[in-house]
């Protein structure tokens, strides 16, 4: 296991104890690492407003963007499960759209890791690209 993964499973884990988790009581911490060796780390928030709730990947990712960090190699993902835990649909979309084809790093709670790339979690993703209208549209 490459050092720099074990480095950001470790902020990942720290980032996990400022979860906001009263409803699900289900704690994630996830810490983003960009091109220059800077890491960036969110946990989940929740709310009253279930729907509302953030996932620990999105909040490192827009914690990261907002920083003005713009290339990541490699996420890692830490939570209360005893496994590892693969990130949400959206979280696959979105980590797609603004980071590309990182590493997306879990480490379970004996300290085990498996390592997959986005696009083996999300393939054939949707894309700004993909936005690129081929055909004119009436007004
Ligand atoms: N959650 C994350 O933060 N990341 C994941 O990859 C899976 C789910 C959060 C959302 C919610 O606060 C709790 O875990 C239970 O779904």
């Amino acid at each position: 296991m490459k050092r720099e993964f074990i480095k950001l499973a470790k902020a990942a884990q720290k980032a996990k104890l400022n979860a906001y988790s009263p409803f699900s009581k289900f704690r994630v911490g996830a810490a983003l690492l960009t091109e220059d060796g800077t890491i960036y780390t969110g946990c989940n928030i929740e709310n009253s407003s279930f729907g509302l709730t953030i996932c620990a990947e999105r909040v490192a990712i827009f914690n990261a963007i907002s920083s003005g960090a713009s290339k990541f190699t490699a996420i890692a993902v830490v939570s209360d499960n005893y496994g590892f835990t693969p990130p949400c649909g959206a979280c696959r979309q979105v980590l797609s759209d603004l980071a590309g084809n990182i590493d997306f790093v879990m480490m379970d709670s004996k300290e085990r890791f498996k390592t997959l790339k986005l696009t083996t979690l999300l393939p054939f993703a949707f894309s700004g690209k993909n936005l690129k209208r081929s055909l004119k549209l009436k007004k």
